[in-house]
């Protein structure tokens, strides 16, 4: 397993590969890695000869500075989770290299990141397309994997990718799940044991919103679905829940063949977003 420290290390060690006939993925990643992460490193793996593991707690998605601070980290333990899922090299930059004196560019997209994850964290999607820009650059990487678990994400670098031509086909992998629905994330381990155990009503609330679309029922009768669950649960304070177009993420008013039902939810300081995916191949 390589640990690789710079842009310039990073594209050797991916040109090395691809001039030897291999193919090359890139799973971006903040750290903390857990079985979701892993799924998608399992899933890179099949895809590419070469797994590249990029570990960056970037600063300048997080729009509140103690979240930044709070965020866990622990590089020795992600290296042993990355190589155990079927990675060959981590890609670990330090903020210097990344964002040195002088760094002046932003990659920001309108539309696509404008409601829900965008509107609630101003900020958050120009600082995840800027680092997924520059990871993508150094990396050059065949495939670069996303989860479902961050919707919106998936669908801004979709949309990124496309508009500035980039190369690199973008996988997707379905959201993880602990065995009560809770999706599994970096930030759980932040909960207090009564937030973790009020947390699966997340789940529950989508699911009742989906079963609501699911009968032909309208966006809005869903969108009360979802709140008649949570609101059962006084640990939790829902910020918004979605119903949306999956392409476009443009609110539905009326009933819907295909939609993606999103919510962030807080449980004390800790913010937790999720997702469903309603129709389409393979969906509820
Ligand atoms: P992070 O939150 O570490 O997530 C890295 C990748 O893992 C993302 O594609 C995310 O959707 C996926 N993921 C997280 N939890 C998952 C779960 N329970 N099931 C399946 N996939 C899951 O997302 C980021 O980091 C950053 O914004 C990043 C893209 C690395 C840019 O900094």
């Amino acid at each position: 397993m390589e640990v690789l420290r710079t842009p310039q290390e990073a594209r050797e060690f991916s040109r090395q590969h691809r001039r030897a006939g291999r193919t090359v993925s890139l799973v971006p990643t903040m750290g903390s890695l857990h079985r979701g992460h892993a799924a998608l490193i399992a899933t890179a793996a099949a895809c590419t000869d070469v797994v590249i593991v990029s570990v960056y707690v970037n600063p300048r998605q997080f729009n509140v500075a103690s979240d930044f601070e709070a965020y866990p980290r622990n590089l020795e333990a992600d290296r042993s989770l990355a190589v155990a899922a079927g990675a060959h090299a981590v890609y670990a930059p330090l903020d210097p290299v990344m964002y040195p004196d002088g760094f002046d560019t932003t990659v920001s997209l309108r539309r696509i990141a404008a409601p829900l994850e965008g509107a609630g964290r101003p900020g958050h999607f120009d600082g995840v397309a800027t680092v997924v820009t520059k990871l993508l650059n150094a990396c050059e990487p065949d495939v670069a994997v996303f989860g479902e678990k961050d919707f919106q994400q998936l669908a801004v670098v979709r949309r990124l990718v496309a508009d500035i031509d980039h190369g690199t086909s973008i996988v997707s992998v379905p959201t993880v799940r602990e065995e009560d629905g809770l999706a599994l994330s970096s930030r759980n381990v932040r909960l207090t044991p009564a937030h973790r155990a009020a947390a699966p009503v997340i789940h529950a609330g989508l699911q009742a919103a989906v079963t609501v679309l699911r009968a032909n029922g309208q966006a809005e009768a869903a969108r009360q679905a979802f709140h008649g669950v949570v609101r059962d649960e006084p640990e939790a304070r829902v910020e918004y829940v979605s119903v949306a177009d999956p392409h476009t993420l443009d609110e539905i008013e009326g009933p819907s063949d295909s939609a993606v039902v999103s919510c962030a939810v807080w449980f004390g300081e800790v913010r937790l977003i999720d997702n469903l995916i309603h129709g389409g191949p393979g969906r509820s």
